[in-house]
């Protein structure tokens, strides 16, 4: 297959500093990688062994089944409220992704009982929301298996009454019924009160005899509030809920056999499969470069051209005004063979360079082109030369592009992600489909000795330099983000071709483009 553009990247020399650069990226990505493997055993070994002594599947077990096998999974914020509690919640207590199921691309949320009894503290609520808004934005099927013990009681200010807390999940739910995105809910254990709504709002719901119960109220609460005594299997399990009340429509005899009808149930939608057969020329450039790319500090400049050489088919670049802004890097290329639109920093924002991005946004909209946004930016230029010439409002324009193009956008963090040079490169707040970061990368609204700087020029003594100067560092960083769901996980250098790739894909498979701009393309 031919690819726009011309090949770009040129072989990297190997030496001690690459070999240094390398070492420092690969231990970057063990760390996270312990944390996702330690994280993969949900609540640790003893709650697990409690969950399969009650002769229970495991969350990940439960994935496996509903899947198709050999299939990819992308897992959406595996590191959600990693050291954020005072006591470890893996994961925030659900596992959330996308994966294919019957050969459609299907969201799946599944509530990890062995953590805190799979009950929802502000971030779960936070991560089954994030899991929700990319299923309506990319029209996928939801599958919700509940084990559950509802809202975290202790947290309940943080989750119950405000607009984003536990209500949204079944506001989400109907809505979405009613833009026809199908909902299934599994019941594989426990759903109380407020839980009991994640099934009783699906547009259907599969019980499991003797795993499941479902109720407003459990029974110690039934007994305090009308003295009735009655046990949780009468009070609302699968029997009661299948053959009496009706609540749930599919009765399983095991929890094998609901994840059959629920694979079942996703065939019946009869969408088109997602197309994952290979037929694409992979980068001319070795993926292992890209840590010999990463410089191991934040002021020596990433090339970013060298890293779309190693990301993209044939690492073939059909580059737009290469001459011009040339701090912001704008071209076609493709991702497992969906043609994709790249902008890239290249240095600081210039109003050259924001035009230039503006300009480019609104041709891939116009084409009907996703973007990738890859995010190195420290901000747009300042001084009094740069505001005399207006940088503010050239900048505006681009932000403007970004808020406004209704092509899949989306957004990889590749080192630095600072001031307003986020929103134009398409930061969370602009709805970017998915945003990743690389291990290496920072997200702050500026760096630290510039906040204590800007903090000392106005004579606050609110707190000394030296906290200022850890507290930025600790924020900064891309686990910190990752952990309150800033970002839709951490990923892999070497690897971050393949989440492109499939992220793309899902994002552009029922994508149908919307000539609904008022303006056409404003040359810059
Ligand atoms: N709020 C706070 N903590 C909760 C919780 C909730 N809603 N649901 C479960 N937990 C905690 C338990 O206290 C326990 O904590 P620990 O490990 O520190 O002791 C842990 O989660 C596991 O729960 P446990 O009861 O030991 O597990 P189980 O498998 O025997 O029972 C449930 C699971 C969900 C049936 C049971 O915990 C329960 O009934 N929870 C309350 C359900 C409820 O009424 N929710 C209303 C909220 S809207």
């Amino acid at each position: 297959m031919n690819y726009t553009g011309s090949v770009i990247g040129t072989d990297i020399l190997q030496n001690e500093d690459t070999q240094a650069r390398q070492k420092h990226h690969h231990t970057l990505w063990q760390e996270i990688q312990q944390v996702l493997k330690r994280n993969q055993l949900g609540g640790g070994e003893a709650a697990q062994d409690k969950q399969k002594a009650k002769g229970k599947m495991l969350a990940r077990e439960r994935l496996q089944h509903l899947i198709d096998p050999g299939t990819p999974f992308l897992e959406l914020a595996a590191l959600a409220a990693h050291d954020v509690y005072d006591k470890p919640l893996a994961g925030a207590g659900i596992v959330a992704g996308i994966g294919i199921v019957q050969g459609q691309p299907c969201m799946i949320a599944i509530n990890d009982a062995s953590v805190r009894g799979g009950s929802y503290y502000p971030l779960t609520v936070k991560k089954h929301l994030r899991a929700q808004a990319i299923a309506e934005q990319n029209k996928l099927p939801c599958i919700y298996i509940v084990d559950s013990g509802g809202a975290n009681l202790p947290n309940q200010a943080e989750v119950f009454p405000d607009r984003d807390h536990f209500g949204r999940i079944f506001f989400n739910q109907a809505r979405m019924s009613a833009q026809g995105i199908f909902q299934l809910a599994v019941v594989v254990g426990s759903c109380t009160a407020g839980g009991a709504y994640v099934p009783a709002m699906a547009d259907e719901t599969i019980m499991v005899k003797g795993l499941s119960t479902l109720f407003l109220a459990g029974p110690p609460l039934v007994k305090q509030a009308t003295g009735e005594e009655v046990d949780a299997e009468t009070l609302g399990g699968a029997d009661t809920h299948c053959r009496t009340s009706g609540v749930a429509d599919y009765y399983a005899h095991t929890e094998l056999q609901a994840m059959e009808m629920a694979r079942d149930s996703i065939g019946q939608l009869q969408q088109k499969p997602l197309p994952l057969k290979r037929h694409w020329l992979e980068p001319r450039f070795p993926a292992a470069d890209l840590l010999s790319l990463l410089p191991t500090d934040e002021k020596t400049p990433i090339q970013a051209r060298e890293i779309i050489a190693r990301l993209v088919d044939d690492s073939c670049f059909h580059e737009f005004k290469r001459y011009y802004g040339e701090t912001l890097i704008c071209g076609y290329a493709s991702i497992h063979g969906q043609t994709i639109g790249i902008i890239a920093n290249n240095g600081v924002l210039f109003s050259e360079s924001a035009m230039k991005g503006a300009h480019f946004i609104q041709l891939c909209e116009q084409k009907g082109i996703p973007l990738l946004f890859m995010q190195n930016i420290t901000g747009f230029m300042v001084g009094k030369e740069y505001e005399a010439g207006g940088i503010a409002k050239h900048g505006a324009k681009m932000v403007n592009a970004v808020a406004t193009a209704s092509v899949p956008k989306i957004t990889l963090i590749i080192g630095g992600s600072y001031g307003a040079g986020n929103y134009g490169m398409c930061g969370r707040a602009y709805d970017p489909r998915f945003l990743f970061m690389w291990p290496n990368s920072r997200i702050s609204v500026m760096g630290g000795s510039q906040a204590a700087g800007v903090l000392a020029g106005i004579g606050s003594q609110s707190m000394d330099t030296d906290d200022i100067l850890d507290m930025f560092d600790e924020q900064s960083k891309a686990i910190y983000s990752s952990a309150r769901l800033w970002d839709d996980g951490i990923i892999n250098p070497l690897t971050t071709r393949e989440t492109l790739g499939f992220a793309f894909k899902v994002a552009m498979h029922h994508w149908q483009q919307d000539h609904n701009q008022k303006f056409g393309v404003f040359r810059m």
